[in-house]
C-alpha cells in the first residue's frame, strides 16, 4: 500500500480549543500527538503518570463539520498508570491522562484549561476569561543518574543530561544562585528533581531557574497592572491557568504627586525623587505579593514568572528609570520594547530565579498598559473597526482592525477624575455617581456611592446619614452635564442658560455666569459654568484625538468601542456619547473593558505566544503625535460643542431625544485658544 492510502486510513485527531488536527498511526501516544501538532498539553512528570497534568477529555459523537466520529473507545483502555493515578488522586470521570492513552480511532479531544491537581480555591477574578496556556516556564521532573566514581560528570551535569534526554532541552544555562544548592537538592529528592525551565523565545537558550527535590507539581506567576492610582495584582497557577488570588492597593507614589506629571516634576525637583518613587512602588508590590500569597497559601518562592504593565511613567519608575524625558517633547522612552528581567534585580521578594516580563510600550504616552488592553481586546485580531479608550489624565487611544492599527494619546487633563471641577471628588462613599434631571421641573435625582436607593426613593435619607453627600465623582460629572444638556439647561455650546433662572431656583446667578444647584444639604454642590467648560475641554481633547486616528484610517464610523480603566467601568456609555466623548456608535457595541489591562497581562503570563503577538502588533501600530497634527485644533473646536458641532450622532438619536441644534454661538471659540497642555495619563 502506498503511503497516501495509509495516511487516509489513519485516525484523524482534532484537538480543541486550538482546532489543530492531524492523522496519526494507531497506537500513537496522545501527548506525543499533541506535541507534534504544537498543542500545549501540560506535563510535569514527563509521561510517568504521576503528575496528572496532562489530562484530556474525549468528546463523543458524530462531528460532521469536522468529518470525525469520536468515541471514548477510540482511545486505548484505561491503563495501569492511569488506574494508579486515579486511585491516589481524583481523576474526574471522563478524563484521561494523555501520556498514558493511545490513539485507536478518530477522536475529538478537548484539552481542558482548568486541570487542577491541588485542592485550591479558585477566586473569580473580575475577568474569568480562559486563556490557552503556553507559559514561558516549564516544570520538568527528571530521574538523575547517581554519581559514579568511574564517571566524573558533576551532579549538575547529570541533571542537564537528564533534561536533554527526557525533555529535549540542550544547551541549558543554569542560574548561578542554584549552584551552591544543587547537591543538597538532588540528595533530598533521592536523585529525582523537578527543574523549572524558563524559555520565553523559541530562539533563546533554555534557563534552569529553580530546582526542587522530587516531584514539584505546581508553579505560579503574577500578572500586575501598575496604575498611577491603583495597583492590581493577580496570582495564577502556571500549570492550570487558574487565577487563585487577586489584590489591589493604592499606588503609594500618590504622596509624591496626584497625577503623573506632578510625579515627573517631583523627580526633576528632587535629586533622589526617582529612587524614592521606585522604592515606594516596589514596596507596594512586595506588600501585594504577601497579600496574594497569604490569601492562597502559596509560598512566594514558588512564584517563578511575573508580568507587569503600566503607563510609560509607571513602567519607567518601576524599572528605576528616571522618567524626566517623558515630561516633554519628544517624550523619549528609555526603552520601548518588551523588557526581560529578574525579579531579584527589581527588589521583589520572590524566588531568586523568578523572571520579569514587561509588555512593550506603544509610544511615549501610550504605555504597556495600553498594549495589554490591545492584547486583551484584540482589535488586530478582528475585521470590525474597534476603538479602545483608556481615560486618565491623558487618554490613551488605540483604533483599528486586522488590517491596520493606529494609536495616540490626548491631553484630557484630570477633569474626568473630578479634579478641576468645583464640587469634584474621587469616587468614594458620599460622592454623587448618577444623576437624572426632570426636563420639565429641572429637579435632579441622584444616586450616591455607598447608598443603594436613589435620592427620591424610600430609605435614602436614612442611609445618607452614614456617608453624607460630599461631591461629584467622574461618572456623576459626565451624567450631570449630559442631563443638563438634555434638559435644555445648557446649550450645545455649553452655556448655562440664565433665562431659565426664572423657571427654576436650581439655576442661580454666579457672577457673570450661571450655575446649576445639584444638591442642597449640609454641602451645597453646584455645577458652574467653569465646570462645564473644564469637561468640554477634556472631552474635546479626547474626541479630537479619536478623530485624528479616524482620519488616518480614512473611516467615518466605528463598529465597537471599548472603554478601559476604572473610568470606563463606571461611566454610562449613553452619557459618554451624549457629551460627545466618543463618536457615534450603537450603544450595545460600546462596552466597559475595565479589567482589560490586567487580562492582557495574564494572557502574556500564561502564554508566551501572546507575548510575541503583542510585540509584533506594537511594532506595527502607527503612532500619531496629536500635538503635531494640524487638524487637531479644528477637531478640538468642533468637539467643544455637545455632542459635536459638525459630526452627526444618528445611532445615539435613535435611543436618546437629543435637543435641536441651535445656531452657532461664540462659546466653542472661547476654547479655540485651546489648551494644549501635555499631561500624562492617570
Ligand atoms: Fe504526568 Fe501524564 S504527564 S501524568
Amino acid at each position: 500500500m502506498d503511503q497516501k492510502v495509509l495516511e487516509e486510513k489513519d485516525p484523524l485527531v482534532l484537538f480543541m480549543p486550538s482546532g489543530r488536527r492531524g492523522r496519526f498511526k494507531k497506537g500513537t501516544n496522545v501527548l506525543d500527538a499533541a506535541r507534534q501538532l504544537g498543542v500545549y498539553v501540560e506535563s510535569v512528570c514527563g509521561g510517568r503518570g504521576i503528575c496528572g497534568r496532562c489530562q484530556i477529555e474525549v468528546q463523543e459523537g458524530n462531528f460532521a463539520k469536522h468529518g470525525i466520529t469520536s468515541a471514548n473507545d477510540h482511545l486505548s483502555p484505561f491503563g495501569a498508570k492511569e488506574k494508579r493515578y486515579a486511585e491516589k488522586r481524583d481523576l474526574i470521570s471522563g478524563r484521561r491522562l494523555s501520556c498514558s492513552s493511545m490513539i485507536e480511532g478518530d477522536l475529538l479531544i478537548d484539552v481542558p484549561q482548568d486541570v487542577q491537581v491541588n485542592a485550591q480555591i479558585v477566586r473569580k477574578a473580575a475577568d474569568t476569561r480562559l486563556i490557552e496556556r503556553n507559559p514561558a516556564i516549564q516544570m520538568c521532573y527528571v530521574e538523575v543518574e547517581e554519581p559514579d566514581m568511574h564517571k566524573p560528570l558533576g551532579d549538575l551535569d547529570r541533571v542537564k543530561a537528564a533534561l536533554e534526554k527526557d525533555w529535549g532541552f540542550s544547551d541549558i544555562i543554569v542560574d548561578q544562585h542554584l549552584l551552591p544548592r544543587v547537591q543538597s537538592i538532588l540528595r533530598a529528592g533521592n536523585w529525582t528533581v523537578t527543574a523549572a525551565i524558563h524559555k520565553d523565545m523559541d530562539t533563546a537558550r533554555p534557563s534552569l531557574i529553580a530546582l526542587y527535590p522530587g516531584l514539584k507539581n505546581e508553579a505560579y506567576g503574577i500578572a500586575c497592572d501598575i496604575g498611577s492610582t491603583t495597583i492590581a495584582m493577580h496570582l495564577s497557577s502556571l500549570l492550570s491557568g487558574q487565577t487563585i488570588a487577586s489584590a489591589g492597593r493604592s499606588n503609594p507614589q500618590i504622596r509624591f504627586g496626584e497625577d503623573l506629571m506632578s510625579r515627573v516634576s517631583y523627580v526633576m525637583m528632587n535629586p533622589d525623587g526617582c529612587e524614592a518613587m521606585t522604592k515606594a512602588v516596589r514596596n507596594a508590590l512586595n506588600g501585594l505579593i504577601e497579600e496574594v500569597c497569604a490569601q492562597s497559601g502559596v509560598d512566594p518562592q514558588d512564584i517563578l514568572d511575573t508580568v507587569f504593565v503600566g503607563n510609560p511613567i509607571m513602567h519607567h519608575l518601576f524599572l528605576g528609570i528616571d522618567p524626566t524625558e517623558l515630561g516633554g517633547a519628544p517624550f523619549a522612552l528609555a526603552v520601548s520594547g518588551a523588557v526581560h528581567s529578574w525579579a531579584s534585580d527589581l527588589n521583589l521578594a520572590l524566588n531568586p530565579g523568578t523572571r520579569v516580563y514587561m509588555l512593550p510600550c506603544i509610544a511615549g504616552h501610550v504605555g504597556a498598559d495600553a498594549a495589554a488592553v490591545t492584547l486583551s481586546e484584540g482589535p488586530h485580531r478582528q475585521d470590525q473597526m474597534m476603538l479602545l479608550v483608556d481615560v486618565g489624565t491623558n487618554a490613551e487611544i488605540v483604533l483599528g482592525n486586522s488590517q491596520r492599527v493606529v494609536a495616540a494619546s490626548s491631553p484630557t487633563g484630570p477633569a474626568f477624575e473630578g479634579a478641576e471641577i468645583s464640587c469634584g471628588q474621587r469616587a468614594a462613599p458620599g460622592a454623587i455617581e448618577r444623576v437624572r434631571i426632570d426636563p420639565i421641573t429641572l429637579e435632579p435625582r441622584v444616586r450616591v456611592l455607598g447608598v443603594e436607593p436613589w435620592s427620591d426613593e424610600p430609605g435614602f435619607s436614612e442611609q445618607i446619614e452614614k456617608t453624607g453627600v460630599n461631591g461629584v465623582c467622574g461618572s456623576g460629572i459626565i451624567e450631570v452635564i449630559a442631563e443638563m444638556y438634555l434638559a435644555g439647561i445648557i446649550s450645545e455650546d455649553g452655556v448655562i442658560n440664565g433665562a431659565m433662572a426664572s423657571q427654576s431656583s436650581r439655576i442661580i446667578e454666579d457672577g457673570r455666569t450661571f450655575s446649576y444647584v445639584l444638591w442642597e444639604g449640609e454641602n451645597r454642590l453646584t455645577i458652574t459654568q467653569n465646570d462645564v467648560r473644564a469637561i468640554q475641554l477634556a472631552k474635546a481633547a479626547l474626541y479630537a484625538g479619536i478623530k485624528l486616528l479616524m482620519d488616518k484610517l480614512e473611516i467615518d464610523h466605528l463598529d465597537r468601542i471599548g472603554l478601559a480603566g476604572a473610568f470606563g467601568s463606571f461611566i454610562d456609555p449613553k452619557y459618554a456619547m451624549v457629551l460627545g466623548l466618543v463618536p457615534d456608535c450603537s450603544l450595545d457595541r460600546v462596552e466597559a473593558v475595565g479589567n482589560a489591562a490586567g487580562t492582557g497581562a495574564r494572557m502574556a503570563l500564561l502564554n508566551r505566544d501572546h507575548r510575541r503577538e503583542i510585540e509584533h502588533t506594537v511594532t506595527a501600530i502607527e503612532k500619531i503625535e496629536t500635538a503635531l497634527e494640524p487638524k487637531f485644533q479644528e477637531h478640538f473646536v468642533y468637539a467643544m460643542a455637545l455632542p459635536n458641532k459638525v459630526d452627526p450622532f444618528p445611532k445615539l438619536a435613535e435611543v436618546v431625544n437629543l435637543p435641536e441644534k441651535t445656531a452657532p454661538q461664540d462659546s466653542a471659540g472661547g476654547a479655540s485658544g485651546g489648551r494644549r497642555r501635555r499631561r500624562s495619563r492617570g
